[in-house]
């Protein structure tokens, strides 16, 4: 792929062609006619939900992890949710965690009751810096939330650490990481609990839904009861066996991911390999074309990691560009390319603000970053020339926006 960067050409903004005739999403689920065939089985069957779907889903996945447990969820912050309260969260405990993430890792700690402590991120992978976490540790903290961002798992080994000598939990948010290799091993089966998005823009769709993978035989029934109200027995179990009786054992909840779901999650699972070889050949793609582009940095890969590219962010170098990012943002979009920013950091909302007077400035690394990302339309389905269509684009509007 070659991209010119030597003229400035009008941009769509204001009044030139755009480099697209049509949108491209930032990120899009793929269904084939085996996922429609599923669902529909499903649904001629006499499970909706907590039938025989759920186990073989979570039997297969956790198989394809590498993992002894594994259980589903009606989301990724369900998910989140009762990993908290199975590490044991509770009011007046806190949990370190990155500002550069998805409310709802943050949040998840907050339903417990406790507080969370955010902590910088690393400038090269925008990951939790666990240097930065070891100076956030008071007698309180009981846990631990890496988060793998845009993919690239987070750097564990020294979270792990600081976790092991401190006696906490460590739930990786790896909600971006399906798929991802640390040091050889997959996400999903170092930490003590891993939780996992189905979203639609996810490497694999339940529609909306959710995982927590763990070797851990008590957190996994912890969680199992927890997603079912507390209740130490499953519905369909009883039924089978003739019975009636349940106990409540917990405060749970209705977490439930429905059969419907985990039809559509084991067909999707079978495409996951090649799901994301395609992404990581888009990433390799992005990479190579953009990595000359001035005023564009990219972030960085870890040795040790093989990324599993949810996203593909990158950062704007402004002091190379005569505009902000918003409108850097406003002409791709104008040019058809449906771009997104991942994220606005937590402590910046302001539910976090009014509720632990956070001013800004906190957390400058992720701050400084935040200003400049821009994440790139990045999903299985996209062809080779979406990809170029986007590169085309960030070159157009960076040579055009240039000092
Ligand atoms: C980092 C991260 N954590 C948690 C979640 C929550 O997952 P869900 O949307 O499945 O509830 C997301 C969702 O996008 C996420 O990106």
């Amino acid at each position: 792929m070659s991209v010119t960067t030597a003229t400035k050409e009008a941009l769509a903004i204001h009044g030139g062609t755009p480099v697209r005739k049509t949108r491209l999403p930032y990120g899009r689920q793929s269904i084939d006619e085996s996922d429609i065939q599923a669902v529909v089985d499903t649904l001629r069957s006499d499970w909706l939900t907590t039938g025989p779907r759920i186990a073989e889903f979570e039997e297969a996945f956790a198989a394809w992890i590498g993992v002894q447990h594994a259980v589903s969820f009606s989301s990724g912050t369900a998910a989140l949710h009762a990993a908290a309260f199975a590490a044991g969260l509770k009011p007046g405990d806190q949990a370190i965690t990155s500002p550069l993430t998805f409310a709802a890792t943050a949040n998840c700690v907050l339903y417990q009751g406790a507080t969370p402590i955010f902590a910088d991120v690393s400038p090269d992978t925008l990951n939790l810096d666990p240097e930065k976490a070891a100076a956030g540790v008071t007698p309180r903290t009981k846990a631990i939330l890496p988060v793998d961002y845009a993919g690239h798992p987070a750097d564990l080994e020294p979270v792990f650490q600081i976790a092991e000598r401190h006696g906490w939990t460590v739930i990786e948010d790896a909600c971006h990481a399906l798929g991802a290799e640390y040091r050889g091993r997959r996400v999903g089966s170092l930490s003590h609990m891993t939780v996992f998005s189905f979203h639609p823009v996810k490497h694999l769709t339940t529609g909306e839904g959710g995982m927590v993978t763990t070797d851990n035989p008590g957190f996994a029934e912890t969680l199992s009861q927890f997603r079912n109200h507390g209740i130490n027995s499953e519905a369909r179990r009883r039924q089978t066996a003739g019975q009636w009786q349940y106990d409540m054992v917990l405060l749970g909840f209705n977490y439930r991911l429905t059969d419907i779901g985990c039809a559509l999650g084991l067909e999707q699972l079978k495409r996951l390999d090649s799901n994301l070889s395609r992404r990581r050949q888009i990433a390799a793609r992005y990479t190579a074309a953009l990595r000359g582009i001035q005023g564009v940095n990219l972030l960085g890969v870890r040795p040790d990691v093989n990324p599993a590219w949810h996203l593909y962010p990158i950062r704007l170098e402004l002091n190379a560009l005569s505009v902000g990012r918003g409108e850097v943002f406003s002409a791709l979009r104008a040019e058809n390319i449906g771009v997104n920013v991942h994220y606005i950091p937590v402590h910046r909302h302001s539910y976090y603000r009014d509720r632990f007077g956070y001013k800004g400035g906190e957390y400058p690394v992720a701050e400084a970053a935040y200003e400049g990302l821009i994440s790139l339309p990045m999903f299985h389905g996209m062809s080779d020339h979406d990809v170029e269509d986007v590169v085309k684009a960030v070159s157009k509007v960076v040579t055009a926006f240039g000092r």
